[in-house]
């Protein structure tokens, strides 16, 4: 049985089919990427593994545990697996301190040694007291990935993570992604970024207009043969 089971997931915004029949089994240890175009569906496919928001259609399955049936409290501790690094980053008010251990407090947990090593994994050593909501976007980018990172995801869902980084921090994300698999985390990365994603997805996934046109390992999805579909959703390769 796959970990994660999407089913034929469906999605509309006033009428507007943004995502439609999404079926893909996903499993422990493998790093999904998401590439397409700008407006292709990518965030909101995070947002509805997330359980940000309900599909119209399909299902969503968690180890077999169909998630769209769950009450709001068992929504919650299937949430509590996961955690997503958003697109635009937001600061809580307050340190970066303060900010990384937020997930860790509301789940009563108070181990700062985990946040330090998120801190240092991410290059932000000696940023502990600093005002979250006045660092550059590069900067919360990182804090927010490290706000994920402490939480121990099974699944890590990061939509963009390096857009606003230098190559040197884009580094360090890739090297903390591939950590992840040896810890058997499902990531899945939405990005803009081929290179990234052919360096790092175990699998990729290219959505058209709301639809997935291919999966396959990044050999077969980034070899020649693809440079038609590539050219058509405006990837650039
Ligand atoms: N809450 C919403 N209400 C209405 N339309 C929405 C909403 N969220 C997303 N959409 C629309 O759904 C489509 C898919 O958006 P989405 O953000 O998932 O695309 P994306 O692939 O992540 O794009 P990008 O590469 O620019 O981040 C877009 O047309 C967007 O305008
Ligand atoms: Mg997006």
């Amino acid at each position: 049985m796959a970990f994660l089971e999407l089913e034929a997931l469906g999605k509309a915004y006033g009428g507007v089919e943004v995502l439609q029949d999404i079926s893909i089994d996903l499993f422990r240890g493998e790093i999904l990427g998401i590439i397409g175009p700008t407006g292709s569906g990518k965030t909101t496919l995070l947002r509805l593994v997330n359980l940000l928001e309900a599909p119209n259609s399909g299902s969503i399955r968690l180890e077999g545990l169909t998630l769209n049936d769950l009450t709001e409290k068992e929504k919650l501790s299937a949430r509590r697996r996961m955690a997503m690094v958003f697109q635009k980053p937001v600061m809580f008010k307050g340190s970066v301190q303060e900010n990384v251990s937020y997930g860790l407090k509301i789940r009563g947990k108070k181990d700062q040694k985990i946040v330090r090593s998120a801190l240092e994994a991410v290059n932000l050593s000696g940023y502990e007291s600093r005002d979250a909501n006045t660092l550059s976007g590069g900067e919360m980018q990182r804090v927010a990935l490290a706000r994920a990172l402490v939480l121990q995801p099974e699944i890590l869902l990061l939509d963009e993570p390096v857009a606003n980084l230098d190559p040197k921090s884009a580094a360090a994300i890739d090297r903390i992604v591939q950590s992840l698999v040896g810890q058997n985390t499902l990531v899945i990365l939405a990005t803009h970024n081929m290179l990234q994603c052919k360096r790092l997805a175990s699998r990729v996934a290219v959505l058209m207009k709301g639809r997935l046109v291919a999966v396959g390992e990044p050999g077969e999805i980034f070899d020649r043969g693809q440079e038609q579909l590539l050219s058509e959703i405006a990837v650039p390769w």
